[in-house]
C-alpha cells in the first residue's frame, strides 16, 4: 500500500495533529504525516512532531512583506514535503483565497462545532450563551468561506447541566480526536471528494 503524504498546519498545542500521528502508527493507515508547520515558533505541537521524528518548519507572518508572500511560502515548503493533503489542526489563521484555491480539494480542517452551526471562535461558550442541548465537532473541506466547505464527518455531545466552557471543551475534544484520522482515511482512500 502506497501511502499518502500530508502536511498538517498548527498554532498551538497540537492535540488533534498527535491524534493524526498516532493513527498513522497503524500499518493498514493509508497516510502518513510528512511535516507539520506552525506560524508560532513556540507551538508545543512542534517538539510533539520532532519527537516522533516528523520534519517541522515555522513562519512568522510578521516575517513577510504580505499575506500573500506568507502564504506562497507555506505552499512551497508543503510542496517541498511533496504532500498530497493538508490538514489544518489549531491553525488559528485565516487563509487568503489564493491559497485555499491551490489546496482546495486536498485541505481539510477540524472545526468545534456541529457546522453549520457556530462558525468562528468562541463555540463552546456560545453553545452554551444558547442553551443548546447538543454540541459537537465537524471535519470539512476548507474552500473559501470561513468554516463553510462541505463537512465529511460530524461527532455529537450532549450538552449537559452545569457545563463550562472548559468541560464541554474537553468533551468534544474527544470526539475531535476520534473523527480526525477517520476523516483522512476516507480521503487518502478517495472515499470522499470535494
Ligand atoms: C481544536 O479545538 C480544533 O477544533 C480547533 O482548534 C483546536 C486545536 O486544538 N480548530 P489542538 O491544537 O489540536 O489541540
Amino acid at each position: 500500500m502506497s501511502r499518502k503524504k500530508v502536511g498538517v498546519l498548527i498554532s498551538g498545542r497540537g492535540s488533534n495533529m498527535s491524534a493524526l500521528i498516532e493513527a498513522t502508527k497503524s500499518p493498514d493507515y493509508p497516510a502518513e504525516i510528512v511535516g507539520v508547520l506552525s506560524n508560532k515558533a513556540a507551538a508545543p505541537g512542534l517538539l510533539t512532531a520532532q519527537e516522533n521524528g516528523i520534519a517541522t518548519a515555522s513562519l512568522a507572518q510578521s516575517k513577510f512583506l504580505s499575506r500573500e508572500m506568507f502564504e506562497d511560502m507555506m505552499t512551497q515548503i508543503l510542496e517541498g514535503w511533496e504532500v498530497d493533503y493538508v490538514c489544518l489542526a489549531g491553525f488559528m489563521r485565516i487563509l487568503g483565497e489564493d491559497f485555499v484555491l491551490h489546496w482546495q480539494g486536498r485541505m481539510i480542517n477540524i472545526h468545534p462545532s456541529l457546522l453549520p452551526l457556530y462558525k468562528g471562535l468562541d463555540t463552546h461558550a456560545r453553545v452554551l450563551a444558547a442553551g443548546d442541548a447538543e454540541h459537537g465537532c465537524t471535519v470539512h473541506f476548507v474552500t473559501p468561506g470561513l468554516d463553510e466547505g462541505p463537512a465529511i464527518l460530524q461527532a455529537r455531545v450532549p450538552v449537559l447541566s452545569g457545563d463550562t466552557p472548559e468541560t464541554l471543551t474537553a468533551r468534544v475534544l474527544v470526539e475531535e480526536h476520534k473523527i480526525y484520522p477517520q476523516a483522512l482515511a476516507m480521503l487518502a482512500r478517495g472515499e470522499v471528494s470535494l
